[in-house]
């Protein structure tokens, strides 16, 4: 019998993109299909569904991410149009490339159009962080998470809740593949590389002091519609804000659909505090300085509460449920919601030294998406998967 290995010809790998928080889940999914012995060959796709320079060239920068092999340029529109004009214009690039199969990743709208188009065609799917639910189908994203899923082939989750949720929806967990968190992946590497908090305010010609004697701050995001959309919940949400820069300086990091709205609901004067900077998205650099250096986080992002749980720094999750639940049960994570006293009670805590210590989740090491590539390298051999469910 001969021991030479015949390797099989796997067509490209289709990495596909579209906002912001999908960017650093994927570099480092490159990475590690480049460094695979053999190497996975890939292709970039971009949807354009981020496209300003802050929301996407950016960060395509700071993660080392290479120039997108295809960039659909969809641009933003409504959910119906964004994902339709996501298909209409993925399908030609699928007949082009004729991909081994297509890497999505999280929750987005590109997420969604991008798998039904492939499996639609019959290109195997694959769906990188799976199976997280927040069982509140008023949010866009669990919808997109929830189809995804159903129709992915090869399913990588982040966490152990994930396997019990895609069981209960009928899923196979021959299918399903526990890998840990591509985005930690991304953190870990660059952490060294973190801009300084100091800088980051002095580059937007925010003077330092407003940070007071103490230099503690707590880092704000706020972008969710059921958050940002309606203007008595704005209201109310940055009028507490206001109440916590009485306690603790804020840097409110904003996204272009909360500003956006603050001036068209004629808000701005909430945010008008000598205690609170205002910054425009950020790059991740400067994200992973401010988290780094933050006393606490207040979000509604899904990226800064596991970010906040991989750095150890205490976060406020402005939101009544979560998709990801063992920042709550094993991290850092606190969830508020929108309720004033919750909020101010859960900042008290902190200030007073009784923020969540947290611990590191399994296989938030750094390693996920080297665990990605040698599964799915035997996956499209179809010969047996190389790392079991949890
Ligand atoms: C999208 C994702 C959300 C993710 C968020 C991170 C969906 C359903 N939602 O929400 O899960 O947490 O990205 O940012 O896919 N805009 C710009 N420039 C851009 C992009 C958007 O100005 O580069 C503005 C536009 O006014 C646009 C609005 O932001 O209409 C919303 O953009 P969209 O991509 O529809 O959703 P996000 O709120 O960014």
């Amino acid at each position: 019998m001969s021991s030479e290995r015949v390797e099989p010809n796997i067509g490209p790998v289709l990495c596909v993109v579209g906002a912001r928080p999908n960017f650093m889940k994927m570099a480092p999914i490159l990475r590690a299909l480049a460094a695979h012995e053999p190497p996975l060959p890939s292709l970039l796709l971009h949807t354009g569904q981020h496209y300003d320079q802050a929301m996407s060239d950016q960060l395509f920068t700071a993660l080392g991410l290479p120039h997108p092999d295809i960039n659909l340029d969809v641009g933003s529109a409504s959910h119906a149009v964004q994902t339709a004009e996501v298909m209409r214009r993925f399908e030609p690039a699928l007949d082009t490339h004729k991909p081994s199969c297509v890497i999505v990743v999280g929750d987005v709208n590109s997420t969604l159009a991008c798998t039904l188009v492939a499996v639609k065609k019959g290109v195997p799917v694959v769906h990188v962080e799976a199976g997280l639910r927040s069982y509140d189908r008023k949010m866009p994203e669990e919808i997109n998470r929830v189809l995804t899923d159903q129709v992915a082939d090869r399913l990588y989750t982040t966490e152990s809740s994930a396997a019990d949720n895609l069981q209960r929806e009928g899923i196979a967990l021959e299918r399903v593949c526990f890998v840990g968190n591509v985005m930690i992946d991304s953190l870990l590497s660059n952490r060294p590389l973190a801009r300084r908090t100091v800088d980051t305010l002095q580059a937007n010609r925010i003077d330092p002091a407003v940070l007071g004697d103490g230099g503690r701050y707590g880092v704000v995001t706020l972008h969710r519609p059921s958050n940002v959309d309606d203007p008595e919940t704005l209201r109310a949400l940055l009028g507490v804000l206001g109440e916590v820069a009485a306690r603790l300086p804020l840097i409110v990091v904003q996204h272009p659909r909360t500003r956006g709205n603050i001036e068209r609901f004629g808000l701005g004067g909430l945010l008008d505090n000598e205690r609170i900077a205002l910054l425009p998205p950020q790059g991740y650099l400067e994200m992973l300085g401010l988290m780094s250096e933050a006393t606490l986080v207040l979000t509604d992002s899904g990226g800064l509460q596991e970010e906040t749980t991989a750095l150890g720094v205490p976060c406020l999750t402005l939101r009544a449920n979560t998709e990801r639940p063992i920042t709550v049960d094993e991290g850092t994570n606190t969830l508020v919601g929108s309720d004033r006293t919750a909020i101010l009670q859960g900042v008290d805590d902190i200030l007073q030294g009784r923020g969540k210590q947290g611990r590191i989740p399994r296989f938030w090491d750094g390693r996920a998406s080297e665990r990605i590539a040698a599964d799915l390298w035997q996956w499209l051999q179809g010969s047996g998967h190389g790392v079991a469910a949890e």
